[in-house]
């Protein structure tokens, strides 16, 4: 059976407080629960010594970066590396969000470039895809998906990495429109084939992880389509009752 990940995506919210309280909460929810899932706290940047502190080793949650640079080192003021994340805790790292895009010109090239730098300082890639409002309703969705995930598929450290896909329809992202079940079910279907076209084991294995307007009271709803393992959750994930909600919805 493939593995199910929540994942929370804090992006650029909260502080050092809210991180604290944040994981201390789930922390003590795991220690009373069993929990089908595995969970991935995406903070920012400078809460990610404090998640680890607080989380500790034994917790079984995992920390990612929400971004990495593309490059090694050196003069890239401003600039995170991947092994600087590693070094504070991070066993993720978020690639090709939307927003960074959009707001930050990300391209497939860079996108490819920031996987090699994960996978260099063992992070696992988790890599997001996804097509805009404008590109669905002119039938586009397929051809964007396959446009996006065809770099991925052509590279051999990246099909090594055990990287994570996740679908996340920029149209339905801090919208509150989430896509319907059916919706991403069908798209999340296309999107494994187009993995099994590469090679079945890597289809079977891969989790694809659904994200946009994911909220407690949609959860159950889509975690019922066969090829959606899981979530990445932005604003509802910044709610410890919330994001725990969500994830005892995988419970089968
Ligand atoms: P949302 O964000 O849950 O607030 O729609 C999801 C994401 O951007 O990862």
């Amino acid at each position: 059976m493939r593995e199910t990940i929540i994942a929370a995506n804090w992006k650029m919210n909260g502080d050092s407080h809210h991180c604290q309280t944040f994981c201390q909460g789930l922390t003590a929810f795991c220690q009373e629960n069993s929990l089908a899932a595995n969970l991935v706290l995406f903070p920012a940047y400078p809460y990610l010594l404090t998640a680890s502190r607080e989380l500790g080793n034994q917790s079984g949650i995992a920390l990612g970066a929400q971004s990495i640079s593309q490059y090694q080192s050196g003069a890239y003021t401003g600039e995170i590396s991947a092994l600087m994340a590693k070094d504070s805790g991070c066993q993720y790292a978020l690639i090709g969000h939307s927003e960074r895009r959009t707001l930050f010109a990300e391209t497939n090239e860079v996108i490819v470039e920031k996987a090699h730098q994960a996978i260099d300082s063992e992070l696992r890639p988790m890599i997001c895809i996804g097509e805009s409002l404008a590109e669905r309703e002119g039938q586009k969705t397929q051809a964007v998906l396959a446009a996006q995930i065809k770099p991925l598929l052509n590279d051999e450290k990246i099909l090594q990495s055990g990287f994570v896909l996740a679908y996340e329809p920029v149209w339905a992202i801090g919208t509150g429109l989430a896509a319907t079940p059916e919706q991403a079910e069908e798209t999340h279907q296309y999107i494994r084939a187009l993995l099994a076209d590469c090679a079945s084991e890597l289809a079977e294995k891969t989790p694809i992880l659904y994200g946009g307007s994911v909220k407690p009271e949609n959860a159950k709803a889509l975690f019922a389509g066969k090829n959606i393992d899981g979530a990445l959750i932005g604003g509802a994930s910044l709610n410890v009752q919330s994001f725990w909600d969500i994830a005892t919805c995988t419970k089968s």
